[in-house]
This record gives structure tokens, sequence and C-alpha cells, in this order.
């Protein structure tokens, strides 16, 4: 069997044009832009491209960008006081501190202090909660994009067996509790998961965010099984070469072989996160303004 190759790209692109368009409705309904603030401490060169990344996309689909940029050394009461004022602003519908933070800035402390109507990120306590209970609330962007792929490939996942390798509260555990909400059976695996590869062996979906190259086989992967690789990880240089290859967390020439569908990477989860972020940061801008949100629109 050779898997298909679901195409984040592609599909993030229709979702961020269905946003744009649900985004224009929003400002002639409500006399305003819906809004993103996206707080940067200090200058990590991985986190400016993110969040430059953040404030084109978000633009882009109609949307008001605001960005903060602080410095490193920043005290955390004046982080806190930023946070404050962008809760009780009414231009700003989501706020994303991108993280992860520098120093002895307290990420926790910090990611507390943002209004859970206003968490697009979903990283909030109470919003962890909802999602753990079933009530509404904002999901983590990349699980959340992770299981529209799944179900727009597989339709409905009711009694599916799915294997979420890697327990991180940003992903890991948010992708579970989706997946127990759409009906599959769940196994989250870890480090210290004994007979690994057996495991997986057993699922009819695997979702691999462990951060580490490579690591699912190709001969671990059950025939027709879907997969959707959360790694981004990055080879050192071979020959001579500047910077080594981009790799997911699932060794894809093997494992697509025996799939019948997989995310490749780059491109396949990654662009998936920032359409969820404006899609979270629409979804908060219709509930601030105590508007209705168009049945199915995003
Ligand atoms: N750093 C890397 N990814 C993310 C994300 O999705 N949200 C935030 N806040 N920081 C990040």
């Amino acid at each position: 069997m050779t898997a298909q190759i679901i195409d984040g790209k592609a599909f993030a692109g229709k979702l961020r044009d269905k946003i744009g368009r649900v985004a224009a409705e929003f400002e002639s309904e409500a006399g305003r832009k819906a809004g993103l603030a996206v707080v940067l401490v200090g200058s990590d060169a991985a986190s400016e491209v993110y969040v430059r990344a953040k404030g084109r996309a978000t633009v882009a689909a109609n949307m008001a960008s605001f960005q903060h940029r602080l410095p490193a050394d920043i005290a955390q009461a004046d982080l806190l006081a930023l946070l404050e004022r962008l809760n009780g602003d009414p231009a700003v519908d989501g706020i994303l501190v991108q993280l992860p933070l520098p120093g002895e800035l307290d990420e926790q402390a910090i990611i507390a202090a943002i209004s859970p109507d206003k968490d697009v990120d979903g990283f909030h306590v109470t919003n962890a909660g909802r999602l753990a209970v079933g009530q509404e609330g904002f999901v983590p962007c990349t699980p959340l994009g992770c299981m529209m792929m799944l179900t727009d490939r597989m339709g409905d996942l009711s009694g599916k067996s799915a294997v979420v390798v890697g327990r991180s509260n940003i992903v890991g555990k948010p992708m579970a509790q989706l997946l127990l909400d759409a009906n599959a059976t769940v196994t989250i695996a870890h480090s210290r998961t004994k007979d690994l590869a057996d495991v997986v062996r057993g699922a009819d979906i695997v979702v691999a965010a462990v951060g580490r190259p490579e690591m699912i086989r190709g001969d671990w992967i059950k025939p027709g099984a879907t997969i959707i690789d959360v790694g981004i990880n990055r080879l050192p240089p071979e020959n001579g070469a500047e910077k080594g290859r981009l790799v997911g967390d699932v060794a894809f020439a093997e494992a697509a072989e025996h799939a019948a569908a997989i995310t490749p990477v780059p491109g396949g989860v990654g662009p998936m996160t920032i359409a969820v972020l404006l899609r979270n940061t629409l979804v908060a801008a219709y509930r601030n303004e105590g508007l209705t949100l168009p049945e199915n629109a995003l």
C-alpha cells in the first residue's frame, strides 16, 4: 500500500479563506474587526518567525493584529499589567503569549493571567478543564487542527483505535480528549511505555507528538492506518549543507508503505496551527460581541 498524503497546507489554505470570509461578515455585523493580540518577550529567532507569520495571517484573514514586543528582562509584574490591559480591551478578542518565555518569567502564572474567554491558545487551566468535562471553551490549536484533518479524511471515528504518542499539555493530552469525545478508543503512550511498537501496531489512528526524529518506524504501522505527525525535528546537516533536513516523529517513507494516509513534514500539521488560531480568534470575537456564528461556518 502507498499512503495518500494529507496536504495540510492546502487544507489550512481553504480554512483560512473561509475564516477570511466569515471575518468580513463579522466586521460588517459588529462594526469592528476581530482582533488578535500576540505578545513576544525577548528575541528568540524561531519565535520571531512564528509571531511575524501569525501577524501576517491575521491581517490576511480580515482581522486586526496587535503585536507587543517586550524586552527579555521585562519584570513579571509589567507583563501581567499588559495582559490585564488586553483582557479589558474590547478591540482584542484573542490573546497569545508566545512560548517559551525567557529568563525567570513564571509561564504558568502568565498563562493564568489571560482571561479564559480570550485564551485562544487554549492553554489556561479553565479551558483545559472545560475540554476535560465537555464544556465549550478553547481547544489548543495543534490538536484541534489534527482532529479537523482526521475527521475530514476518516469521517466518523467512533470505535476506532487511536494511539497518541506524547503526553504534553499542549498536544498529547488535549488530542486524547478530542479523540475520546469522538468516541475513539484512546491510548496515550509516552517515553516510559513498554513495547511501544506493539501498542502502535494496534492503532487505526496514530498521532505522533514526542519530538524524537523518525522514532516511529514503518513496521510499527497497522496496514491501512491514518497517521498524523506533529513532530518537527531538524536533523544535523549532511554533505556540507548549511541546515539539516526537517523530519517528523514518524519515518515517513517507511510508514507511507503501510498507512492509508499520512501527513508530511513539513506541510502537514504545521500550517493548520495558525489557521486554527485564527478560527479560535473569530469564535472568541462572536462570543465577545454576543453574536451568533453562522451554523457550520468554520
Ligand atoms: N510556541 C510554539 N507554538 C506555540 C503556540 O501554539 N502557542 C504559543 N503561545 N506559543 C507557542
